[in-house]
């Protein structure tokens, strides 16, 4: 595995893939990988014959209250897994790098509505610098395919759609969420649980389940769902920012009409916020 930590380096290699004729297939993260991270890694390989992950934890994601300078940082153990799984070429850019002039005017790409609703109204500005650094990364690395958790889910549909608005030639793969045992999704911030959070976390995606059940067994009320479900997290000692029903292509209200709707989650546990979604098709 090498690593690469300039653009112009990382063109170089792509320049020799290129002439070779080989496929490359990307998985952007932030690093402190787990599992799930290894997963699309996993997808990755099937996908194309190199394939490079991005660690960079992108400062122009992360709103003034929020934890980019605690956000987990662990780049010797997460080289260490990614070379045992043969990762080609691990890219690890610093912030000089990626933003030579600062942040502050910089170009940006934004995807109005999808951005703003959700973990978007909490996190203002949030998937705008999601949807700039991805796209930026995606033209240094210029992959034929890209990988992206389902965890994440509104960020999936932000960047499928500035993938089809900018018209940039890369086809964008989402990879099923990978749980804990007792179902708690995989996440770099679940390091932050304390061991009674820990114990408790799973809540928010048995409540999830439970709103699919309901909508499987006929319920149709969404709105009063969605209430029923934010009252059992607060009950269970959890701070909810939205338990939501939407129809699963665009994250709109869903109509009784709707086939494909997933039910999304936001709640903190402490100092710990989670996020978790389930998808459901009659
Ligand atoms: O999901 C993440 O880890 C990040 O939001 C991403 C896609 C790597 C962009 O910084």
């Amino acid at each position: 595995m090498k690593t690469i930590t300039s653009i112009a380096e990382f063109r170089k290699q792509l320049a020799d893939w290129r002439q070779s004729g080989d496929r490359v297939a990307f998985v952007p993260t932030m690093g402190n990988l787990h599992i799930g991270h290894l997963q699309l890694l996993t997808q990755a390989r099937r996908l194309a014959r190199r394939t490079v992950v991005s660690i960079f934890v992108n400062p122009l994601q992360f709103g003034p209250s929020e934890d980019y300078q605690s956000y987990p940082r662990s780049l010797e153990a997460d080289s260490v897994q990614l070379a045992a799984e043969g990762l080609d070429v691990l890219f690890v850019p610093k912030v000089g790098e990626m933003y030579p002039d600062g942040t502050e005017s910089m170009t940006r790409v934004e995807v109005p509505d999808l951005s703003n609703i959700l973990c978007g109204r909490s996190r203002p500005g949030h998937f705008t610098g999601v949807a700039t650094v991805v796209t930026k990364l995606l033209n240094i690395v210029q992959p034929d395919v890209a990988l992206f958790g389902e965890k994440d889910y509104q960020q999936l549909l932000v960047i499928r759609r500035a993938v089809a608005d900018l018209c940039l030639p890369v086809e964008i793969v989402g990879v099923p969420t990978v749980r804990e045992a007792d179902g708690l999704a995989m996440s770099s911030r679940n390091v932050y649980l304390s061991d009674a959070e820990r114990a408790r976390a799973p809540l928010l995606y048995q409540t999830l389940l439970e709103v699919v059940e309901r909508l499987q067994q006929g319920a149709d009320d969404f709105v009063a769902l969605e209430a029923e479900a934010v009252n059992r997290l607060l009950e269970s000692g959890f701070r909810p920012d939205y338990v939501s029903v939407c129809r699963a292509h665009d994250l709109t209200a869903p109509t009784l009409q709707d086939s494909a709707l997933i039910v999304l989650g936001a709640a903190w546990l402490g100092k710990t916020r989670l996020i978790d979604n389930v998808a459901l098709h009659y």
